[in-house]
């Protein structure tokens, strides 16, 4: 049968099938060839899209908008500040008011729940920009800048994540890869270990698709690894965390040795991004003064040309904009 997933939400990738999830990826890819030959459609003509955000974005705001505005949408930005949400009105009212008006909301925030309700309560699909424990629009981009780096299926690369495996990055990539039979590995302290539920979703689901789902801290699970993949060690809403996380992940810093210890040359190097690389950021600068070093990788690994951040940071638009084209598009 084929793939519809017209009025779905995009809450988890634990709500897709494997064969959704390759069906999003395979229409990210033909809406970038689209877009590089110049051609602008109108998928989203007459479409409205709300955009709510209670944390900061730089990527995935410019991704809905260029997305939405590519196919001939509209978008509107609402932030706390300047809107009720939250303060003056209930979520279960926003979600209610923003359903009459849009055909989809996006919502980047602290809490599942939340994003779950706005589904649950407005009637139009709702895509999940972040909370603090998923970024599923995130891992469809990494995916894709993987697979067009790899020369074989899927189902047999190996990702690493490295540094705090329990934050809302290494558990979308957990979910990503166990749903399509890759090799996931979470490389961090114990202290930092996915949740119990994550684990046992991601093997219970391995089981079917033949997925490998493994975590600890020994320096020999990077081999043959495809993919090294970092984040910051202190998410946001999560700063305060600083000192004990560069003390624990300090020896997780993704360096030119620990690419090296993959054993594989080909092995790319993947970030979500922002990233903490160097110091020429405020936040970094002041940790340093503090007297904290919150690199989570170095500038060579950054800046090398294992490094696709870049790419990826740009197939975050082509991979939401196949998620709204999917649920909402002609
Ligand atoms: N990777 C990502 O979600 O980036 P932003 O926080 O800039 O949206
Ligand atoms: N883990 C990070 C991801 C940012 C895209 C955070 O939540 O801040």
């Amino acid at each position: 049968m084929p793939v519809n997933l017209k009025g779905r939400s995009f809450l988890t990738l634990k709500d897709f099938t494997p064969e959704e999830i390759r069906y999003l990826l395979s229409l990210a890819a033909d809406l970038k060839a689209k877009k590089r030959a110049g051609i602008r459609g109108d998928l989203l003509a007459g479409k409205n899209i709300v955009l709510l955000f209670e944390k900061t974005s730089t990527r995935t705001r410019c991704s809905f908008e260029v997305a939405a505005y590519d196919e001939g949408g509209h978008v509107t930005f609402l932030d706390s500040k300047s809107s009720q949400m939250g303060k003056k009105e209930s979520m279960e009212d926003t979600a209610r008011v923003l359903g009459r008006f849009f055909d989809g909301i996006e919502y980047r925030g602290y809490d599942q729940a939340v994003v779950e309700n706005l589904a649950k309560f407005s009637g139009v699909p709702v895509w999940n920009g972040l909370t603090d424990v998923d970024h599923p629009t995130q891992a469809l981009a990494d995916i894709l800048t993987l697979s067009e780096n790899v020369s074989k299926p899927l189902n047999e690369c190996k990702l690493v994540f490295c540094g705090d495996t329990r934050n809302n990055v290494a558990y979308c990539l957990m979910y990503v890869c166990a749903k399509l039979g890759m090799h996931y590995v979470g490389w961090g302290p114990a202290a930092l270990a996915p949740a119990q539920d994550v684990l046992d979703y991601c093997r219970e689901t391995a089981k079917e698709t033949g997925a490998v789902i493994e975590y600890g801290e020994d320096r020999a699970l990077l081999a043959g690894a495809d993919a090294l993949y970092t984040d910051i060690w202190a998410s946001m809403g999560e700063e305060d965390k600083i000192p004990e996380r560069v003390k624990l992940l300090t020896p997780y810093r993704v360096t030119g040795e620990v690419m090296a210890a993959t054993g594989n040359p080909a092995c790319i190097f993947l970030h979500c991004l922002p990233s903490f690389h160097d110091f020429e950021t405020t936040t970094a600068q002041a940790q340093k003064e503090l007297g904290y070093d919150i690199r989570e990788v170095t500038d060579e690994v950054f800046r090398s040309k294992s490094s696709k951040v870049f790419d990826e940071a740009e197939n975050r638009m082509h991979t939401i904009k196949a998620v709204i084209v999917a649920t909402i598009g002609r």
